[in-house]
């Protein structure tokens, strides 16, 4: 496989709003050395930034896009359409629904333009994160290490018994 460095991932959210949980994302990937670039893009309130966005972002040594949004969460399912590149979905917990709007807008994506979807919220957030190093990972043994370091550590922080 050919080797590529530089590849980041581009974190986008459709609001200000969604950062509470998207910050998470942004720790997890610090934590595994993964570079990264943060975006608010709405695809209803800002089209034209998402499809400015879109135009670019494979030139931009973007590997993987995380997007995460809320209610009719159509994002992510949009940023696929737009692009080749893998996108990961985290459905933000909404106000009325807590957030099951948002899962299965970006789940329940028609077959042609995949969007890879985590879990609600917070832990979806670290996930997907997890899961973009782990693409980044194919081409960069630094990033390959840190992830194997951070299943060991997570592994290890089990106790054997409650007491
Ligand atoms: C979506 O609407 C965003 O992704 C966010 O989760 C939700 C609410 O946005 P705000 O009203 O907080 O800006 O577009």
């Amino acid at each position: 496989m050919k080797k590529n460095n530089k590849l980041k991932v581009s974190i986008i959210m459709g609001s200000q709003s969604d950062y509470k949980v998207m910050k998470l994302a942004e720790k997890t990937l610090k934590k595994i050395g993964v570079s990264f670039e943060t975006k608010i893009i709405s695809a209803h309130r800002t089209p034209q930034r998402m499809y400015e966005y879109a135009a670019k972002v494979e030139q931009n040594h973007i590997g993987v896009i995380i997007a995460g949004a809320g209610g009719s969460a159509h994002l992510p399912g949009m940023i696929s359409a737009l692009t080749h590149l893998p996108v990961l979905g985290v459905p933000v917990e909404s106000k009325k629904l807590k957030g099951l709007d948002s899962l299965l807008s970006i789940v329940q994506m028609p077959k042609g333009i995949p969007v890879g979807t985590l879990a609600i919220g917070e832990d979806g957030a670290i996930n997907a994160a997890l899961l973009a190093a782990a693409i980044i990972a194919n081409n960069n043994s630094n990033v390959r290490k840190k992830l194997k370091n951070f299943r060991t550590s997570h592994t290890k922080s089990v106790k054997k018994s409650p007491k």
